[in-house]
């Protein structure tokens, strides 16, 4: 049954006809308006949103094919149920196409009107439901989100501050290799969404140093054969302990496994070569090595000049880098992107 305040609009320049319809819907509990053509139709609609209109198709002035497309583009909840005499029956199938929710065919038939009504009055209501959950879901999934975006960045952030403990200089390094990987991969023009996992990648690439023993990571001069392989073990432990975490952020996750590739192939740990290799650890792993030998990894030996890392990074060109992503760190020192004087962390 409808509802006490069932609302309709009734659309005919007859009359006569209007009337026999406004009885019918008035008899089946709805209030009734009445408008003798589109453009009353449109002025009343302006007043007074109706959930439903009932409109003949030839009027006079605006008839009921305009007025049914200005309904949907202006009043896009209203449900229209065009009036059509047989002959009509073509056109009136057309505006179904157009967004028409059903039409009726003159005379009218009291329990076929009702029928109708009753349908396109359903279907207006599942559709407008629907829409509602529709944006309630994309409401939740967006709090969800962020909630689930805040959640990885704190067990991120508990992870780094765990292997700060252990390891002092890898948090400055970490936040030294993101930002020089971000302005790298921005000389590079690459999009803000995977500058971003860059960045985050950055941040994140040694976490798996937090398996790696202290002894091993703080010792200082040159490390054996086997404390070398043990350090090393570091992408590989880092990716399993992200992977989980950083569904969202596929590049930053490669990065945490790819950092020690090089670009002829004889890195870690995939021995992955050329473009094999992701871009993004491509470049992470330029911004690694400079900063390693600007600042003095314990493992590394001695801390070099700048001017002498910048050289190094330029002679390892083709073999440890991608020559791409050298040209651009080079011209990220040129452009300033880059102080040739990297401020210590
Ligand atoms: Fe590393």
């Amino acid at each position: 049954m409808v509802s006490e305040h069932a609302r309709c609009l009734v659309v005919d320049d007859e009359p006569r006809l209007r009337q026999v319809l406004v009885h019918l819907m008035q008899n089946d509990g709805f209030t009734c308006r009445e408008a003798g053509n589109g453009a009353e139709a449109l002025e009343i609609l302006q007043r007074e949103p109706m959930p439903l209109v009932l409109s003949d198709l030839r009027m006079p002035r605006i008839d009921g094919i305009e007025l049914l497309r200005q309904t949907r583009m202006r009043y896009p909840d209203t449900a229209v149920v065009m009036i059509t005499a047989v002959a009509d029956v073509e056109v009136a199938v057309s505006c179904l196409a157009m967004g028409a929710m059903d039409y009726l065919t003159k005379p009218f038939h009291l329990e076929e009107v009702r029928a109708r009504v009753t349908q396109a009055l359903e279907k207006r209501r599942l559709i407008l439901e629907n829409r509602d959950y529709q944006e309630r879901l994309e409401e939740r999934v967006a709090v969800q989100a962020r909630r689930l975006e805040e959640l990885f960045l704190a067990s991120v952030q508990s992870l780094a501050e765990a292997l700060e403990v252990k390891d002092p200089y890898t948090r400055g390094h970490s936040i030294r290799v993101s930002h020089l990987s971000s302005a790298i991969a921005r000389t590079m023009e690459l999009d803000i969404e995977m500058v971003r996992q860059i960045e985050l990648g950055g941040q994140v690439h040694d976490i798996g140093k937090i398996g790696v023993r202290e002894a091993v990571l703080n010792k200082p001069g040159a490390l054996t054969e086997e404390e070398y392989a043990h350090i090393m073990t570091h992408p590989l432990v880092g990716w399993r302990i992200l992977a989980p975490l950083l569904g969202e952020a596929p590049m930053a996750l490669n990065i945490v496994r790819s950092h020690h590739e090089r670009w002829d192939g004889r890195g870690m740990p995939d021995r992955l070569a050329g473009d094999a290799i992701p871009l993004e650890a491509r470049i992470t792993a330029v911004a690694d090595s400079f900063d390693a030998m600007t600042s003095g990894r314990p493992y590394r030996g001695a801390q070099m000049g700048i001017a002498d890392a910048i050289a190094e990074v330029e002679r390892c060109s083709g073999t440890q880098f991608d020559p791409a992503v050298v040209r651009a760190f080079l011209a990220a020192i040129e452009s300033g992107a880059i102080p040739a004087a990297v401020p210590a962390i």
